[in-house]
């Protein structure tokens, strides 16, 4: 059976401490430390989702499935506001609940553990987030519903999996919420792309943007969020994109091979900058000639005595 505990005020699962004796694992001292698949065009797709939404005060929690090491949660972090939770819903070390998920994992995962995702968490944060140890099919009961304005699934890559992942977004998400969708187009695969364009063709899920790996969508109105993004899109010199009729609605292909990734966050194990020293400038001659000391001795010293030293100065 699968663990599935429940999370404590500070986000921990309980129980879980101290049943991992492993040693404890390296801290990142900068983001890019930290194993993930989270490319620079897609942290510039959150970033400008995540931004947006601050800037237009649309509140709400945040939601992770599939958290691995933490980069794409660790990113996320950072844009969680005062009185919103962040969940990330993953195995980390537990039993998968099917065969072909357990297969899945011992291919894909097979040193993951949840200490080392908090590990990494902690080294960019000052608390974790809510986890939820358990398959993401627990998430809609851990979650309140229409309570996300941002989802990222990235869990399980199995059909019946992302079924149920796209499922739960729906009944997460608010209205004015996105979804980012991973590999939904690999060929590795196939599963989650008949999940998640079988939710476009059901009618419910609108895509906006998709990148190389990425497909970002709402179950709300998806013109405002398109057009501004496009508007944002235009300005930028790194990311490719165009637009093409899918499903009867415009959308957005960007590709990022030439992106340039945000400030990524900052680790507090990063080594400290030296402060250059403050070197004593080397004496210089002034632009009006040489330096009292030198113009003294070359009206007091015989011209001898001048030349010999200049010639043991040089
Ligand atoms: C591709 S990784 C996530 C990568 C991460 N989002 C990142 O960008 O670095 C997939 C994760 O899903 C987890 N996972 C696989 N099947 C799962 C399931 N049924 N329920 C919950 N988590 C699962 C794995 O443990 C693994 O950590």
């Amino acid at each position: 059976m699968p663990q599935t505990t429940t999370p404590s005020a500070n986000g921990a699962v309980d129980g879980a401490d101290g049943a991992d004796a492993s040693p404890a694992p390296a801290a990142p001292t900068c983001f890019d430390d930290v194993k993930g698949w989270f490319w620079p065009a897609d942290q510039l797709l959150f970033d400008w989702f995540l931004t947006r939404q601050r800037d237009q005060d649309i509140r709400g929690d945040l939601l992770e499935l599939g958290a691995y090491l933490g980069k794409s949660a660790v990113f996320l972090g950072r844009y969680l506001r005062d009185g919103e939770q962040f969940t990330v819903c993953d195995l980390w070390d537990s039993p998968a609940p099917d065969a072909s998920n357990t297969k899945e994992m011992n291919r894909s995962y097979a040193t993951l553990t949840r200490r080392a995702f908090e590990t990494n968490y902690l080294a960019f944060h000052d608390e974790l987030p809510t986890m939820v140890q358990a398959p993401t099919s627990v998430i809609a009961s851990r979650v309140r519903s229409g309570s996300c304005r941002f989802i990222h699934v990235d869990a399980s890559h199995l059909y019946e999996h992302v079924h149920g992942d796209v499922r739960a977004a729906r009944q997460l998400l608010l209205p004015e919420g996105v979804v980012a969708f991973d590999d939904f187009r690999a060929e590795h695969c196939p599963g989650v792309a008949a999940a998640v364009w079988g939710a476009v063709a059901d009618g419910g899920l609108k895509p906006v943007v998709i990148s190389g790996s990425k497909l970002y969508g709402t179950w709300g109105d998806p013109d405002p969020v398109r057009e501004e993004l496009r508007g944002w899109l235009k300005t930028r010199a790194d990311l490719w994109h165009g637009v093409e009729e899918v499903a009867g609605r415009p959308l957005i292909r960007v590709g990022g091979k030439k992106a340039v990734a945000p400030e990524p966050p900052a680790s507090r194990h990063a080594p400290k900058r030296r402060e250059p020293v403050a070197a004593s400038p080397p004496a210089q001659a002034s632009p009006s000639g040489p330096s009292w000391p030198r113009r003294v001795a070359r009206e007091l010293l015989p011209p001898a005595l001048t030349r010999a030293l200049r010639a043991l100065r040089r």
